[in-house]
């Protein structure tokens, strides 16, 4: 009903806009005009404006992007400039635009259109020199189109070309003179201001769709800025509202059983400093200047250690390290007793009085002297907090361990090597954990946060990422192989995420989490491409694994299955007995590419990989990706390959405003049921206000009505640690000893801990039918076979309090025991607590829902069937 009522309005609302645009003496044909301008050092994307005489020109909304330039990275790159638009013989548009004045590179895209544009190409046609003001001219005589452009890197300004059939294959790239330039490119006045591009004279439909597109743009951003500071005014006349809920008990579907699981990537220091519960930062003197670009001039193989004491001197070494994986150490020289090398840890390292600490050390005495090294922990003012000696022996690297035990509690400590003799002596992993980890893991998780986690009751971990999955370029592609075994053999890398991953928080520990807390491992790989925002590698673009190294590429992504899933006298399932896991993780899921560019490139990869995985373990579902957003290019491309593939499922992201979740609660209404089902795999609505969170929750309902398409859905980013985050809004908080969920955390945890296995549908009426008034009320009635329980759950968004009656006719009369729990206060707040009360409820029972809130009632049926 509420579906019908917003197309209503659309419909009216497009009508109207139309009266406007198009009066009844509309033109036949105008002129288009299609150019960029150089607001945002030209990220603006691909602009269009209309004229009926050449003279006024009126601009398709200001500023407004019909095509986006996707090359390069966020912020510096994705650049549109010079845009040239040619329409082909077959009535296709091209546009070619100009990237930056570096790259020998142009972009390409085409449209039928002008409003859906095909995967973007980059054609890298010369090097060592710029490409500006590329054009295009066709030659029906050849069929070949000829491009042309301006370079100018060096002394001179050169015209060169090249020619192609189907802009993916390019002739050599050959010098011209300037008067094979088309100089198409003119001036309009657009406002006032002068912009260059070209003018074509088309059909006055072209312009009246343009014209459509862009007000449905704005139409729906509107409805997503949609905000509760402006409830007051929206709301001024709402009474409160009587709702009615009849639901069919009879009429139910089977829905997912996986629907809240957690999508765990290492951002925001989510594992090193983080989950990950070793104490020591840069423990394995492994931090390079690289894993910040060069920008951070600290960020290096010292990088949180210092040392004190007269004459001591620290070097950093690579000549025969404990492993080529991990090549630097640290040589202290002391030529006094007391000089001590010290590490910061990750802003200070949090010890409780009475814990006990496990400290392990690599060590060498080059001299050949055997001797003592105090272990301390350090407070803030330099008194002792615990410690223990250990003995370093003459000889190889040998790895030592001791057992400190805290003697006061602090947030903010150090840990101290002090050598007890002079002399040489090489140190390596150093290390400390607390002994209370995790369900005791060895090299385990932080206890806290990953009670949080479980907290959360999620169905299945998606890991590593996210971005941190593809990587910056495909030297960062995540390689799983690189994080199993043992720790000094692991190979650490740059996090795309501006900092340092020690890959101490590896394949082996996420399995294990996993079955600890009963969720199923979603581990997601590379599709044999990169980020599509990457800096290096295929001139600013993804790229992708040569093809001739693809074999080998899902050769390691078959092993991972049989180090998940594999008998222990295979290779790979033999790696995770010794590892201490001798039984299967009993892998089900794998999911193939992060929200990647959908072009050839990845078309290619995805699909040699996911027929050589589908062939040789048809046991396992596999996770496609249809890009980062709910829609444009990337999107519809993706969902092509699925559907020519057959994909059991394919990951959506998308990161919205609280008013589009609000607004687009029929989003999977609309799905075919007979194609891929959904893993929503990363949404957020960028905020951790309880509005933000209640938006969450409108939208979480109708997750579990469509909950038959949508299989399993991870908010994301989970983890953050304040002070080193680098995307916000995320899940959980955290500093060194204490952990802060969000108000969306305990939303997801309402949700992950009241899941269903079927749905019933229900009639839902209000006393205000308003679709503005019925948009903001959420309701859902799951039933869990596992423990016959009802479960139901209303959303009021609305800043009035609303009386719901529930009427679950058809269960036979009953006095249940129910239990409700409620999460309120003003849209604004980011401390809401969810409060619970034990309640009783009958098959017809009345629930008041306060303004802005969620109440979860959780009726025990017991034996109503
Ligand atoms: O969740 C943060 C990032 O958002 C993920 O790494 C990426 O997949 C998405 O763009």
């Amino acid at each position: 009903m509420k579906k019908h009522v917003s197309l209503f309005f659309l419909f009216i609302f497009l009508f109207c806009q139309n009266i406007v645009s198009v009066s009844a003496s509309k033109p036949d044909s105008a002129f288009l005009f299609s150019y960029s301008t150089l607001k945002n050092d030209g990220r603006n994307g691909l602009h269009f404006a209309w004229s009926i005489d050449q003279t006024n020109w009126h601009s398709i909304g200001s500023e407004y992007r019909f095509l986006f330039s996707d090359y390069g990275r966020w912020g510096t790159e994705k650049r549109l400039v010079t845009p040239f638009l040619f329409l082909d013989n077959k009535q296709i548009w091209h546009c070619l635009w100009s990237l930056n004045e570096k790259d020998g590179t142009f972009a390409h895209s085409s449209s039928a259109d002008l409003i859906y544009w095909l995967p973007q190409t980059y054609p890298n046609v010369i090097k060592g020199n710029n490409c500006l003001q590329p054009e295009v001219f066709f030659d029906k005589k050849s069929g070949l189109y000829t491009i042309t452009w301006i370079s100018n890197q060096h002394k001179d300004t050169l015209v060169y070309a090249t020619t192609t059939r189907d802009f993916k294959e390019y002739s050599a790239t050959i010098p011209g003179n300037r008067s094979i330039r088309l100089n198409k490119r003119q001036n309009v006045t657009i406002s006032g201001n002068t912009q260059t591009g070209t003018v074509h004279k088309v059909s006055w439909n072209v312009i009246n769709n343009l014209i459509k597109t862009w007000q449905l743009s704005d139409y729906n951003n509107n409805l997503s800025n949609e905000n509760f500071k402006d409830d007051s005014s929206r709301f001024a006349a709402l009474k409160p509202v009587q709702v009615t809920i009849n639901a069919n008990v009879n009429q139910r579907k089977k829905i997912s059983d996986m629907l809240i699981g957690v999508f765990f990537e290492d951002i925001n220091y989510a594992a090193d400093g983080g989950l990950y519960a070793e104490l020591v930062q840069n423990r394995d003197f492994e931090y390079s200047l690289s894993d910040k670009s060069g920008w951070d001039k600290s960020w290096t193989s010292t990088k949180a250690w210092s040392i004190s004491g007269p004459g001591a001197t620290l070097t950093i070494d690579t000549v025969s390290p404990i492993h080529p994986n991990n090549r630097h150490y640290a040589t202290l020289h002391v030529s006094q007793p007391g000089t001590a090398l010290t590490n910061e840890g990750f802003n200070g390292i949090a010890i409780t009085k009475g814990e006990k600490y496990n400290f392990s050390v690599f060590v060498r005495k080059p001299d050949n002297k055997t001797g003592n090294i105090t272990i301390r922990l350090m407070g803030k003012n330099g008194e002792t907090c615990g410690e223990a000696r250990i003995k370093a022996t003459a000889g190889k690297w040998q790895k030592v361990k001791a057992v400190i035990i805290a003697n006061k509690t602090s947030t903010d400590a150090s840990l101290s090597i002090v050598p007890e003799t002079t002399g040489t002596v090489l140190l390596d992993m150093i290390s400390l954990f607390p002994q209370k980890t995790f369900k005791g893991r060895s090299n385990g998780l932080r206890t806290d946060l990953a009670e949080a986690i479980a907290g959360l009751h999620p169905r299945f971990v998606r890991f590593p990422g996210g971005c941190v999955a593809h990587g910056d370029g495909i030297g960062n592609i995540y390689r799983w192989k690189n994080t199993i075994g043992p720790l000094e053999a692991r190979k650490p890398q740059r996090n795309l995420w501006n900092y340092h991953q020690s890959a101490g928080l590896g394949y082996f520990e996420y399995l294990q989490f996993c079955e600890d807390i009963g969720a199923k491992p979603v581990p997601v790989i590379a599709a044999g491409v990169p980020c599509q925002n990457s800096s290096c590698g295929g001139a600013g673009q993804q790229g992708g694994i040569r093809m001739c190294e693809m074999d080998a590429y899902i050769q390691d992504i078959l092993d991972l299955i049989e180090y998940c899933n594999g008998d222990v006298k295979s290779v790979w399932g033999k790696k995770r007995a010794e590892a201490g896991h001798p039984a299967p993780f009993n892998l089900e899921y794998i999911g193939i590419g992060n929200e990647d560019l959908i072009n050839d490139i990845f078309e290619e990869r995805f699909t040699k990989i996911y027929n050589a995985v589908k062939e040789k373990h048809p046991e396992i579902t596999i996770i496609g990706t249809v890009g980062p957003a709910s829609e444009g290019t990337d999107y519809v491309e993706g969902w092509k390959i699925a559907d020519k593939l057959h994909i059991p499922i394919v990951d959506e992201h998308y990161y919205q405003n609280p008013g589009w979740f609000i607004n687009n609660q029929y989003y999977y209404d609309k799905y075919d049921r007979s194609k891929s089902k959904v893993y929503l795999g990363e949404y957020a609505s960028r905020g951790n206000t309880l509005y933000n969170a209640l938006s969450e929750a409108i939208y979480l309902t109708a997750l579990e009505r469509n909950a038959d398409v949508v299989t399993m859905a991870s908010y994301a980013p989970l983890l953050a640690k304040e002070g080193f985050t680098q995307w916000n809004p995320d899940l959980i908080y955290f500093n060194n000893n204490e952990v802060k969920p969000t108000v969306n955390y305990y939303i997801q945890q309402l949700f992950g801990q009241n899941s269903g296995n079927s749905y019933i549908s229900s009639t839902v009426q209000l006393s205000d039918e308003r679709e503005m008034v019925s948009k903001r009320m959420g309701t859902s009635i799951v039933h869990d076979s596992k423990t016959n329980d009802y479960i139901v759950k209303l959303v009021n968004m609305l800043p009035v309090e609303a009386d719901v009656q529930v009427n679950l006719s058809g269960m036979g009369n009953f006095n249940l025991a129910a239990t409700q729990i409620v999460l309120t206060g003003k849209p604004g707040d980011k401390k809401s607590l969810p409060v619970t009360n034990n309640i009783t409820v009958s098959e017809n029972f009345t629930s008041h829902l306060p303004a802005y809130s969620f109440t979860l009632i959780r009726i025990k049926s017991g034996n109503i069937r």
